[in-house]
């Protein structure tokens, strides 16, 4: 499966639909780092099909996409917007219309001020509402479902470090998210599989691997609690394995009998989102919450916007994966590079780095499956250049460039590559 990945909240605009979490976070702490927000985005509900037909030209035969649920339940529970649902059900046949096989995701962060928050449980009963409300809307029109958009990004900075939506600062919000966001994972597993049959669901996961530089054993064993506590929170309960040690007394008191095994939801397949280590050393504020500060990469490791370029690791943990959790089949529900770049030019806009990223990503890729990684799917992120969280409008991941002005679109080069690279069903040369 050949995609490509976004989200509601990064590329719909607000209009039309109920305040979220994000808007409040973003509204309280003054806009993103670049002074931008989240007012229009991309107006993707308005212009997709410009998109879907620069996709469809290029090849793209998959699109990731989410729901955003404040447009679906704006104000209250219960009954749903029904211009929102006519708005999504035409979304899921302009993209089979145009060869792009849906793959909604449920949750990509944005909530309606109604549902409260992860701290309390009942939240996994709303969310199991919504799950079920869509997932009658869309049926076996969409074969492959997301649940959780990187659970641990929502815990870890939305709850522990407070650096995203909600903003919750402290060790205790942060395992009652945990536990909570683990068992509405299980809830909206029931409610899809009980409305689409031969239904395939996961979350996608953000795999990072956390590194100490220095030999220092604090530094050792702060990278070491992040890197479980990312890593594996999600996962190894998701599969059985249970909470692991370092978790267990974040998330005790917020477990309930038969939680365990009702968690442990067997997902169909692992989905993963990776763009590449992080390193760390240990920070000694005693109320720091994860523990860390994260410090400059080694040189060796090509920067890009965001995140080092780092294939080798690709490599590595798909093999991690397909060791550890049962040699599930796998989903690259994200990988994706970031620059700065310049305008297009006469139409055109050149992104070689994209490219060689691209390239190598995806070679990474074949390699594990060379190794019996048994990888479905690939997919870019981002469709288009979008907003960022609390980066904002001006980190650009797109293969489709957006003019900030018209919210045209214009396809860059690396559209084109990742064409040749669907094509030939491997990296490209
Ligand atoms: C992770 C998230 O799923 C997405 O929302 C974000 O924009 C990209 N990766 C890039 O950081």
């Amino acid at each position: 499966m050949w995609g490509v990945a976004a989200s509601a909240p990064q590329t719909e605009s607000r209009e039309g639909r109920g305040r979220s979490n994000w808007d409040v976070f973003m509204d309280n702490v003054g806009g993103s780092a670049d002074g931008t927000n989240n007012m229009r985005n991309t107006e993707f509900e308005k212009r997709y099909l410009d998109e879907f037909k620069m996709l469809r030209d290029a090849g793209v035969k998959a699109f990731r996409f989410s729901f955003s649920w404040p447009r679906v339940q704006p104000e209250t529970p219960g009954t749903p917007n029904a211009k929102a649902m006519s708005y999504y059900d035409k979304l899921i046949d302009a993209m089979l219309e145009h060869g792009l096989e849906p793959v909604p995701t449920l949750f990509h962060w944005d909530m309606p001020l109604w549902a409260g928050d992860f701290l309390k449980r009942d939240v996994s009963d709303k969310m199991q509402d919504y799950a079920d409300i869509m997932s009658r809307l869309v049926g076996s029109r969409a074969k492959t479902w997301l649940a959780f958009n990187e659970p641990s990004v929502i815990a870890a900075f939305g709850y522990g470090k407070g650096t995203f939506a909600p903003g919750y600062h402290s060790k205790k919000t942060m395992g009652a998210a945990i536990h909570h966001i683990n068992v509405s994972q299980a809830k909206i597993f029931e409610a899809v599989r009980s409305n689409v049959s031969a239904v395939k669901i996961a979350s996608a996961f953000n795999i990072m691997p956390f590194e100490a530089l220095s030999g220092k054993k604090e530094d050792i064993d702060a990278a070491h609690f992040i890197d479980v506590l990312w890593n594996q929170s999600f996962a190894d309960p998701t599969y059985g394995l249970g909470y692991p040690d370092l978790i267990k007394p974040l998330v005790e008191p917020y477990i309930k009998d038969g939680d365990l095994e009702f968690i442990a939801s067997k997902p169909d397949f692992y989905g993963v989102n990776f763009y590449s280590r992080t390193f760390v050393k240990a920070d000694n504020d005693k109320h720091s919450i994860l523990g860390t500060i994260p410090i400059a990469p080694p040189s060796e490791l090509e920067k890009t916007q965001e995140f080092p370029y780092d294939p080798n690791t690709y490599t590595k943990i798909l093999l991690d994966i397909h060791n550890k959790y049962g040699q599930p089949d796998i989903l690259a529900t994200e990988f994706g590079f970031a620059i700065e770049e310049d305008k297009p030019i006469n139409g055109i806009l050149n992104d070689p780095k994209r490219i060689k990223y691209i390239q190598g990503y995806i070679k990474a890729a074949q390699e594990a499956v060379k190794k019996g990684v048994k990888l479905k799917g690939m997919m870019y992120w981002s469709s288009t250049d979008n907003w960022e969280w609390t980066l904002g409008l001006s980190h650009h991941f797109g293969l489709i460039y957006i003019d900030k002005n018209t919210l045209e679109r214009i396809p860059k080069k690396s559209l084109e590559y990742y064409g040749k690279c669907i094509k030939a069903n491997a990296a490209a040369d």
